[in-house]
């Protein structure tokens, strides 16, 4: 018998009109880490220029719409995720002209924009946190504990590592979850809030189409700053409900957000969405984010983390399929981004199970986030000289990878497969992407790139793979296509199919996907006209070999 799971299926609409079932349900959208995309000036370091003029390649990949992350003022201290003025692009990424420029040529190419807005912290070298008065109100300070207040005021670890607290000239201390350059906000004080709807207005006038919303489960800290009590924080992020992460206080943020955007688009006749970035504990603490009143979409880290067992990816697609329909939802899935090791090495080192989750990923109900470079199958780089080091995580000696969320390590990965890269540190998913050329800075821009780049990456360039069956970038293209194609992907109904041990068969309107997480051959009745592989598949009169490690999406 088979086990009928149901994502809702929405009346038809024309995509970007009106409330309602629309556009982002089952949008592909692909993450552009500007400083890392396409130099355009020489100067080493991605920017909005150089991520215009790829766009074209966008198109052809055949995404419905681009995340770009933050390209504003910023001091850097953690790639932008330090905001010094909102409404302002960073030259080292160009001007609010390229931003403007960016957005038309996207839109006149039929692909949305959704921008980053970062409201848990700003950097310290925004003008509240400059103003000492301002500041006090508009930030989190406290006295400290001890005879002179020598100590700080609560056990809080920041992410990144070391406490969560840094002492001022003044003797108190300001809270700051992440790099002590990003101090916390205080979502207590209503200004809060009317900055950052108007910071949202500013970039939706200028046309983009939603945001994704970092740190979505964090501004709102449980009354009184409690101590957690556990010497290892960084466990328990993710895994429960804590004093800064993912209390109930957020939801309403969300709500008041949720209006403005369905009243900003409503107005104009298009949706714009929002996108938590939420490391919740289950499946359904997770699906509270979108709630019909809340966001749009919640990234699934727990469908990003699962290990290569069909057993556990079965039982993380039911859990993530159950709770999202239970709200009304689609599941937004997600296998790689800047903050995590890229998938192709976090899953044993190996580009065919890479592949194939890749195709399980996409053939799957909902929405899903790729991760620029995934497309050519670029590992992790996990040889990077100290001296080239970014992520502010490294030198706090904070956590491994997932500085955000809980991480893969080495020893729970299966097969005791190596899953946490170099050294669980970000900059190995950050190095900049080969274009063209067998030299670095392969194409990436006139001049070099601000991570070195590997010398074997020549054969692994969008130009190298263009036009190769075997390719992943064909791959990639071949899938999507397929997606746009067939009307039973994306959003709608799912069922599982019967398999043997190790293989998963999931079917969609006129379409059975079958995966096999095993490492060697399994042969099947064969269960159709075979689409896509990410492996040769064999078939003869009656029975399908699936290659080890391999997706295929068959026509039934
Ligand atoms: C999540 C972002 O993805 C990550 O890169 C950043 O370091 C933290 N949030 C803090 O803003």
């Amino acid at each position: 018998m088979t086990q009928e799971l149901t994502s809702p299926s929405p009346a038809p609409q024309a995509p970007g009109t009106g409330r309602g079932p629309g556009w982002w349900r089952d949008a592909v959208i692909y993450q552009v880490y500007v400083r890392s995309f396409a130099d355009s000036d020489g100067d080493g370091i991605g920017d909005l220029r150089g991520a215009r003029e790829r766009l074209p390649y966008l198109k052809d990949l055949g995404v419905d719409a681009v995340w770009l992350t933050p390209f504003y003022a910023s001091p850097q201290a953690d790639g932008g995720y330090d905001v010094a003025d909102y409404r302002a692009v960073d030259p080292l990424f160009g001007t609010l002209q390229d931003a403007d420029e960016l957005i038309r040529a996207a839109h006149d190419l039929g692909l949305r924009v959704i921008v980053d807005i970062v409201p848990n912290h700003t950097s310290d070298r925004h003008p509240w946190f400059q103003d000492p008065e301002l500041a006090r109100q508009r930030y989190l300070f406290r006295p400290g504990k001890g005879e002179s207040g020598e100590l700080p005021p609560n056990d809080w670890e920041s992410v990144f590592g070391g406490p969560a607290w840094t002492r001022t000239d003044r003797g108190d201390w300001y809270l700051h979850l992440f790099a002590p350059e990003q101090p916390d906000l205080n979502w207590d004080n209503p200004e809060v809030h009317a900055e950052f709807e108007a910071i949202m207005r500013f970039w939706l006038d200028l046309g983009v189409d939603g945001f994704r919303v970092d740190v979505a489960h964090g501004m709102i800290k449980a009354p009184g700053l409690p101590d957690i009590g556990h010497g290892a924080q960084a466990q328990l992020i993710g895994a429960q409900v804590l004093p800064f992460f993912d209390q109930d206080g957020v939801h309403a943020i969300h709500r008041a957000w949720r209006r403005l955007l369905d009243g900003y688009g409503d107005a104009r006749g298009k949706q714009v969405i929002g996108v938590a970035e939420a490391w919740a504990p289950s499946a359904e603490r997770l699906a509270l984010y979108v709630r019909p009143d809340e966001l749009h979409q919640a990234f699934n880290f727990q469908f990003l983390n699962a290990p290569w067992q069909s057993d556990a990816l079965r039982s993380v697609i039911d859990a993530s399929l159950a709770a999202t329909a239970s709200v009304g939802a689609p599941t937004t899935w997600v296998l790689s981004n800047h903050d995590v090791v890229r998938h192709t090495t976090r899953l044993g080192g190996s580009l065919a199970r890479a592949r194939a989750a890749t195709l399980l990923m996409l053939a799957l109900p909902g929405s899903a986030y790729l991760y620029q470079g995934e497309e050519l199958g670029l590992p992790e780089v996990t040889d990077l000289p100290d001296e080239v080091r970014q992520d502010p995580a490294f030198f706090r000696g904070g956590r491994a990878t997932g500085a955000v969320g809980p991480g893969t390590d080495t020893e729970s990965a299966p097969d005791g497969a190596a899953a946490g890269g170099q050294d669980g540190f970000r900059d190995g998913c950050r190095v900049p992407l080969p274009w063209s050329g067998e030299l670095p800075p392969y194409g990436f821009g006139p001049g070099g790139s601000w991570l070195p780049q590997p010398a074997d990456w020549g054969g692994l360039t969008v130009a190298a793979q263009t036009g190769d069956p075997a390719s992943t970038l064909e791959l990639y293209r071949a899938a999507l296509e397929l997606r746009r194609r067939l009307p039973g992907l994306g959003d709608g109904p799912m069922s599982w199919a019967p398999a043997p041990d190790g293989v998963l068969a999931l079917t969609r309107p006129g379409l059975l996907c079958t995966v096999n997480t095993l490492g060697h051959d399994v042969g099947l009745p064969v269960p159709g006209t075979p689409l896509l592989s990410s492996a040769p598949v064999t078939v003869d009169d009656a029975t399908a070999q699936l290659p080890g490690d391999s997706c295929t999406w068959w026509a039934i």
